[in-house]
């Protein structure tokens, strides 16, 4: 098995094949992803609120997010692996991003990393980028802005929408490999898509982007209540494993398991 590498995604683009992406924090998803043939796995800092028990990806830390980096890293063969940086672990410099990116590389094994931001995060994309560490950048919504940003709400809508494009193009030039848009009017994200060489993929931006990504505990139903627009429902992980702890609980509470079969 070949290893999918940040070229090939591009060459995908310009292929015009779309490419799959979902978020994996552990040995036996990733697994399970990578076998599945799943192109780019992210180790996002979704963890903070799929993993971790926090309402909201703002609190995660690196040294957190590190070991599940690792167990991803450690789990695939095929698949791209991202490192997802933090809220705090990058945007006060150019010089800070690269410190906690090459602890991405370094200690966990990422491929490349992820940041939040456009314009603004021209002068460590292009650090990075110097430096060795491919970046997948992140514009439209960008979840650790939530309180700057007021709430999660669409971007992009009306005469905003040139902000996007901007933000697209500024990330392309200072060298990133990809870009992540989420929560963008579909005709906006399809014309940065037409307009940037680097590959795009949507998050809740519509189906002309060239690769998409969801968060797989709401993609396959492991995570229940209300869910955004942009999510389809492939699976229910909840419903099997609430099914089967009972299963089991009730064989116990029995005395049915175990049985002789399972007995020395
Ligand atoms: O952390 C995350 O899961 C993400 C994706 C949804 C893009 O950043
Ligand atoms: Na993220």
């Amino acid at each position: 098995v070949k290893r999918i590498r940040t070229h090939h995604l591009r060459e995908m683009k310009e292929r015009g094949e779309k490419f799959a992406m979902l978020t994996a924090y552990d040995m036996y998803t990733a697994a399970t992803f990578d076998e599945a043939g799943i192109e780019v796995l992210l180790v996002g800092d979704s963890a903070s609120n799929n993993v971790l028990g926090n309402e909201t990806s703002l609190p995660v830390t690196v040294d957190e997010l590190l070991p599940l980096t690792r167990a991803v890293t450690r789990s695939t063969r095929r698949a791209l692996v991202v490192g997802d940086l933090p809220f705090g672990s990058y945007q006060r410099s150019p010089e800070q991003a690269y410190d906690t990116a090459v602890r991405f590389m370094k200690e966990a094994g990422a491929h490349c990393v992820k940041l939040e931001g456009g314009r603004e995060m021209a002068g460590q994309i292009e650090l990075l980028t110097r430096g060795g560490v491919p970046v997948m950048a992140h514009i439209g919504f960008t979840p650790q802005s939530e309180h700057a940003l007021g709430g999660y709400r669409v971007q992009g809508r009306g005469d905003t929408a040139q902000r996007i494009l901007d933000d697209a193009k500024a990330v392309e030039a200072a060298g990133a490999f990809a870009v992540v848009m989420e929560m963008v009017p579909g005709d906006v994200a399809g014309q940065v898509t037409r307009e940037l060489s680097i590959p795009t993929i949507g998050i809740g931006a519509g189906n002309q982007c060239d690769g998409q990504v969801l968060v797989w505990q709401d993609a396959f139903g492991l995570r229940t209540g209300r869910m955004a627009r942009f999510v389809k429902q492939y699976a229910d992980v909840h419903g099997v494993l609430l099914d089967a702890a009972r299963a089991y609980a009730d064989d116990v509470r029995a005395g049915t398991f175990p049985g002789p079969e399972h007995t020395f």
